[in-house]
């Protein structure tokens, strides 16, 4: 009686933690594995993003002066690549045609490059993520009474978690204006002047600043908040990383990045010196790209495609201390989030029939005339990165022609691989060739289970008999009593990242997924008001029920070496395998 009541009490509490969810606003992040896009699978998709482009260069003017490149990659392969070239030539900025090669200054994009260094070296055991920045900066230690620097850690840099200001000697109206008196500003006098570190803007971009002015500036300025209160980004803080750096290798930072990243990667096309005229889009030459880990780069759309695939497949390799995809703050409004520099974004208004989250980690960089993205959507194992010379409207507008289709095209492709490599009726009965799973059903077992897809549901059980008994009415109807709603529940599948081997039927080896099944409860018809916001409150377990001490929701599905498509299904807490029925 006593295991009885316990294991009731366990539905109680897993039901309550699974159903709290109207609207699907906790549908499992993860409907399928990452899918390849073989066979042009995107070829729609792309032929769509090329002409909306082109309509775009054709009919905005900032187009005429604004050169971009754009190009779409899998962790595998290019598929989908796009330059423009500007029309309207300057004398500083040659008209050459744009390619894949084209150097572009790729800004902001450069603390990626910092970040990844820093985590190589924490990696390495060379610091840690919470070490303070004193650690390895002395020299600040002479100015205590501004900042809070025992607070300010690396990993509080990461993710602007700082207080620190943001720039130095950038976005300074001062000059950026030509007369500050019409805008009601006051004048400002020669003693401040004198105090303004001389370079960056205040050089008019002539002198690069050095570790020495920023030392002496920051105290000036003052921090915006106390440390590890709310982000505010700070380049300042990327500048610090770059100290950091040089502290731990005992190197100069440029050295290091290019050393660690650039040469093991092989981004030919990728420095912190300006390339010759003829390799890039250069407005104007500048002292801007001589600071250290802030944005100093120069890079071309081929080799940030290499960067950032080393990224999509690597981060959550590179220190066991950290995913570095994962979050570390939130950003201003519901769906943003600031990871390891990156910021992240999450929305599930893509999907137009599934309130699925997507996740798009992203980096964007901008400054004079250069402005780029780059983009990471894990779940769809895609990387974007698009950079322009010009004006960041056309740039904005060349993401917006791109973004949101990418993502419905390869969610397109993801439901068609659930539809033909997955759904169908599965039974003991179909175990005709058995396998050594089949072979422990008992004789004449009445058990089968039909996986339905769906772009609402992806893949989820719309029919399961087990020994003869309607398993999934009892197990939907035991979920909805114990958690006492009503909703329209059912099963949806998602993948547990686990690959496992066994033999198959012929004694060849074959390979096996571990995926799980959890309630959702699909409410996509009932409208939301505001006494059900709460209603996507979710908490994440994926394994929320057992029997008999094995996971009651946890399935393997097996691949037919040949086909490629699942061949059989073995659930083991029912303690069943069955195979796939000939459609
Ligand atoms: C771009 O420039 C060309 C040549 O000056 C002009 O004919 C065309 O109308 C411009 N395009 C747009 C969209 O303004
Ligand atoms: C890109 O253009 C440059 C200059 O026109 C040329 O040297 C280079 O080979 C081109 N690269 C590719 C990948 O086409
Ligand atoms: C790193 O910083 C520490 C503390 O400021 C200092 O003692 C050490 O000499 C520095 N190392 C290098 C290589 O700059
Ligand atoms: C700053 O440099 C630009 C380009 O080199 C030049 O046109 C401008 O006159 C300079 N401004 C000042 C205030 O010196
Ligand atoms: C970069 O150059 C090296 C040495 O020339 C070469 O081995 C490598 O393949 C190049 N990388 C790319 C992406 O072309
Ligand atoms: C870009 O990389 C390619 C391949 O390694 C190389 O041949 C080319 O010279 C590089 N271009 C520039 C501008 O560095
Ligand atoms: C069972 O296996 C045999 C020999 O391997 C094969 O000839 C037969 O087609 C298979 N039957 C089914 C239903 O898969
Ligand atoms: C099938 O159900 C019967 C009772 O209805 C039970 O005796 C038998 O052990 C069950 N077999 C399996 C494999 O679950
Ligand atoms: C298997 O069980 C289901 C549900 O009890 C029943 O409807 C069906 O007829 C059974 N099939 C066989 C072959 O016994
Ligand atoms: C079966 O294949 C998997 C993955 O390809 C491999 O890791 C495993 O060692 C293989 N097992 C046997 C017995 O060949
Ligand atoms: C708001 O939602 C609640 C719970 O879903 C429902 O009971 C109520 O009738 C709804 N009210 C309106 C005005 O739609």
């Amino acid at each position: 009686m006593a295991g009885i009541t316990s294991a009731l009490l366990l539905l109680v509490l897993s039901t309550i933690v699974w159903q709290q969810t109207v609207r699907g606003g906790c549908v499992p992040e993860y409907a399928f594995y990452p899918p390849s896009y073989s066979n042009n699978a995107l070829h729609d998709t792309f032929l769509d993003i090329q002409q909306s482009l082109n309509v775009l260069i054709e009919q905005q003017e900032a187009f005429n002066d604004t050169s971009f490149a754009l190009e779409v990659s899998s962790s595998k392969e290019t598929l989908f690549k796009f330059y423009h070239t500007m029309l309207r030539a300057t004398k500083d900025s040659p008209t050459e045609t744009i390619n894949g090669s084209t150097m572009f200054r790729i800004e902001s994009n450069t603390k990626l490059f910092t970040a990844l260094g820093i985590l190589k070296q924490e990696a390495l055991g060379h610091l840690d993520l919470d070490d303070s920045i004193l650690r390895y900066v002395q020299d600040l230690e002479a100015d205590k009474t501004s900042f809070d620097w025992e607070r300010i850690t690396i990993r509080s840099l990461l993710a602007h978690m700082t207080g620190l200001p943001d720039t130095l000697a950038d976005d300074d109206l001062l000059l950026l204006l030509a007369n500050p008196t019409e805008y009601g500003l006051p004048p400002v006098s020669d003693k401040t002047l004198s105090t303004l570190p001389p370079c960056g803007v205040f050089s008019n971009y002539t002198e690069p600043c050095t570790e020495q002015d920023l030392l002496q500036s920051l105290p000036q300025y003052g921090p915006v908040l106390p440390p590890q209160v709310e982000p505010s980004y700070s380049n300042i803080g990327y500048d610090l990383l770059g100290l950091v750096i040089s502290n731990v290798t005992g190197m100069n930072y440029r050295d290091y990045i290019s050393s660690s990243i650039l040469q093991p990667l092989g981004l030919n096309n990728t420095s912190f010196t300006p390339p010759a005229q003829s390799a890039a889009k250069l407005p104007y030459p500048s002292a801007w790209s001589q600071e250290t880990g802030l944005g100093g780069l120069y890079s071309s759309s081929s080799d940030m495609i290499l960067f950032l695939r080393y990224c999509l497949l690597n981060h959550d390799n590179i220190t066991p201390s950290l995913d570095w995809f994962s979050p570390k703050a939130y950003s201003a409004g519901q769906h943003s989030f600031l990871g390891y520099t990156w910021e992240i974004f999450r929305t599930s208004s893509i999907l137009p029939d599934s309130e699925r989250v997507v996740t798009f980690v992203t980096k964007g960089g901008g400054g004079t005339e250069y402005y780029s993205y780059s983009i990471i959507l894990p779940a769809y194992d895609l990387v974007v990165f698009t950079a322009a010379a010009g004006e960041l409207p056309a740039l904005n507008d060349v993401f917006a022609a791109v973004r949101d289709k990418l993502v419905l095209g390869a969610e397109r492709v993801a439901q068609q691989d659930l539809k033909t490599t997955y759904a169908g009726t599965y039974s003991a009965l179909g175990c005709r060739n058995s396998s050594s799973l089949c072979s422990q059903n008992p004789p004449g077992l009445n058990s089968s289970i039909t996986l339905a897809q769906s772009s609402s549901r992806s893949l989820s059980i719309s029919a399961w008999i087990s020994n003869s008994t309607d398993a999934l009415q009892a197990l939907l109807s035991v979920s909805s009593s114990q958690s006492g709603q009503t909703g329209n529940v059912y099963f949806q599948f998602t993948p547990m990242f686990r690959a496992i081997s066994g033999p198959s039927s012929d004694g060849s080896n074959r390979t096996g997924e571990i995926w799980r099944f959890i309630n959702v409860i699909d409410d996509t018809e009932v409208p939301t008001n505001a006494t059900n916001v709460w209603d996507d409150y979710c908490a994440s377990n994926l394994d929320p029920l057992r029997y008999g001490g094995v996971s009651v929701n946890e399935v393997v599905f097996w691949r037919d070496t040949e086909t490629g498509l699942i061949e059989e299904i073995q659930i083991p807490a029912f303690q069943v395998a069955m195979g796939r029925e000939k459609a």
